[in-house]
Parts: structure tokens; sequence; C-alpha cells
């Protein structure tokens, strides 16, 4: 069992990050046999523009905030993209096994590059070929990530299959997604048809997990609902897309199912279910905020730890890297 999982240090950790991702990498580093390996990924985080100033920050910042979530880099081996240069040397052999064909159906290539797709990077186009490259290098078993990334962990599965079907090797392992059954998805407060994003202009869309008790409870008193009450059952939710999106962080936060919690407040509004909400936000959140400001006072603590867990994610990068140069026929 080898688990790995990566996250753009752009903006701050937000719920969805948390409950799409983070605390399944968490749950895996305590509960699961094998190495975990969680990194900031800072090559793709290039792919659009960048403030070099900026990225250095949010890194560390992003670092403190996984660490501040329950990543323990004495349990899982924590580091940033840049300082394992095997990504990007295993991205380049695997640019050569994708097919076009493949990364011209990638919804999030289309959704980040808008009407401008001739002026995009061709990092951002190659984007899925990298986070290959990042699951493939560690023969990975098992990779924690929302909904969203599934579609790129599809794509890997092909790419390993392909360069091991081309060079008659067994170099690479496929992966397997592992998505949570609720929160799968967290939608954005504003929006119940968006995704919850850093990249939504709108702050009140998300709720950071470093947001202070007033800003949380604020964000959710503002966030869209509908004037109905809510109902006992799940099906009662389809078609009210801010209603659902509530109660299934409700329900992924408590740690129960969707028809626990409506079990509960059935027949009322938001206005009694907002608060408690709230409340359950701001409770959960506390600690992980409180951890966040002390660890991100010490900046040296945080480069000490990536730098430890990057050499250790080298030494485990590199038998992979090394046959697959191999297997190509690549001299060295
Ligand atoms: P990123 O940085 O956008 O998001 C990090 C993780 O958070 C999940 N996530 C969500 N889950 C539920 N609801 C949401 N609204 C939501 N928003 C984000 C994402 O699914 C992800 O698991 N390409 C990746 C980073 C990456 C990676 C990898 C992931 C690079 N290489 C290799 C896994 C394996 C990304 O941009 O995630």
């Amino acid at each position: 069992m080898r688990i790995v999982s990566g996250i753009q240090p752009t903006g701050n950790l937000h719920l969805g990050n948390y409950l799409g991702a983070i605390r399944n990498w968490v749950r895996m580093q305590d509960d699961m046999p094998g190495e975990k390996l969680y990194f900031l990924a800072d090559l793709h985080a290039i792919t659009v523009h960048n403030d070099p100033a900026e990225l250095t920050a949010n890194t560390r910042e992003m670092a403190a905030a996984l660490m501040a979530a329950g990543i323990d880099p004495d349990k899982a081996i924590l580091f940033n993209q840049a300082r394992v240069p095997a990504h990007a040397e295993l991205a380049w052999l695997l640019f050569c096994t994708a097919r076009i064909g493949w990364l011209n159906r990638m919804t999030q290539f289309k959704e980040k590059s808008g009407k401008n797709r001739e002026g995009a990077s061709v990092g951002l186009y190659a984007y899925p070929v990298l986070q290959a490259a990042d699951v493939l290098l560690y023969q990975t078993s098992h990779v924690p990530v929302g909904d969203d990334q599934k579609q790129h962990l599809e794509l890997a599965r092909d790419i390993a299959t392909k360069f091991n079907l081309d060079t008659g090797t067994e170099t690479f392992t496929l992966p397997e997604p592992t998505i949570p059954p609720t929160a799968a998805r967290i939608m954005s407060l504003r929006d119940g048809t968006a995704k919850m994003s850093k990249s939504d202009p709108s702050d009140a869309s998300r709720i950071n997990l470093i947001d202070d008790p007033d800003t949380i409870m604020a964000k959710i008193r503002k966030a869209k609902t509908d004037p109905e009450p809510l109902p006992s059952e799940a099906a009662g939710l389809e078609g009210r897309a801010e209603a659902a999106n509530l109660v299934s962080i409700y329900a992924a936060m408590a740690d129960e199912s969707v028809d626990q919690v409506l079990a509960r407040f059935a027949g009322q509004g938001f206005g009694a279910f907002k608060p408690a909400l709230g409340e359950l936000l701001v409770e959960t959140l506390r600690p992980i905020a409180t951890r966040f400001a002390e660890l991100k006072a010490d900046p040296a603590a945080i480069d000490a730890a990536l730098e430890a867990g990057a050499a250790r994610a080298a030494a485990l990068a590199k038998p992979t890297l090394d046959a697959a140069y191999a297997a190509l026929g690549l001299c060295r």
C-alpha cells in the first residue's frame, strides 16, 4: 500500500479541500499501512499567472495549514514538488506516452483556459501529465482526492497502461482514486452549481480553515439558500442545490449521514439550521486555526520539514525513475 496526493499551494486551505481530500489524507496517514506521501504541487501552481514572492509564501503557508489539519511529518512524507526533480523528469518521459487526443478531453483545461485557449501556457495544457508523473513515480496504490480530480487519475492510469504496454515492462502500478462518499464535491456558498474553489473571486463563496469564528458565522448566515423548510429525507433535497450543499457539509463535519442530519432538522427552516451549522464549523475548525498560527510563526521549521520530506521522497522515487529511463532505452 502506498498513498500519494498533492495540493496546489495557491490561497488558503478551504472546506472543499479539507472535506474532499485532506481529512482523508489524515485518516489514511493514521490508519493505513505503508508509506504516505503528501506534497505541495508548486510546479502545477506556475501553470497560471505566478507571483514568485507569493508562491514562496503560499508554499510555506500551505505546508503549515496541512500540518495544522493533522498531517504529521513524522508519520507522512511532506514535501514540495520543486524539491524533488524526479517529478519534472518523469513528466517529460510521460509527455511522450500521453496522446494529444487524451489531453483534449480534460475538462479542467477547458475550464481554466476559458475563452483564451490560444493564450494559455503549454504547462496548463500538459498539467495532467505532470500529475500522472506525481503518482506513477511512487508505485502508488491509492490517491485520496476530491471528485474533481477523478478524470486526471483516469488519465494517469491510461498513461501507465500504455507505457507498460509500449515498453513491454511493468514499470508502473495503476493507482486507484480514493474519493469520500460524502463531500466528494463541496459547492460554493454563493452558487450551489459551482464548486467551492480558491480561484473564486468572492471570499464569501468559501470557508477557509483559518477563518475566525465571526467570519465563519457571517459567511454561513449569508450563504445562499431557499425559503423551504428542510425535508425529512435526502430525496427531498433534489433540485435544491444550495440546501443540499449545506446539509452535506453538516453531515461531513459531524461524520453523520445526510439522512441522520435531516432526521434532526426536518421541518425546520434555515433560520434554525444555519446557526447550528456555523457553530459546528467554528468548533471543529478552531483547533486547526490555532495550530496554524503557531506553526506559521516558525518558517525555518517548515522549510526544514519540507527539506527532510523531499530527501525521503527522492529516495523512494529513484528506482521507478531509473526503471522508466531504462524501459525507454535511454542511456544515462
Ligand atoms: P487542488 O489544489 O485544486 O485541490 C486539492 C484537493 O482538494 C480537493 N478539492 C475539493 N474536494 C471537494 N470539494 C471541493 N470543492 C474541492 N476543491 C478541491 C481536490 O479534489 C484535491 O484532492 N491537480 C491537483 C493537485 C495535484 C494532485 C497530484 C492531486 C497535483 N498532482 C497528484 C493528486 C495526485 C489540484 O489542483 O488539487
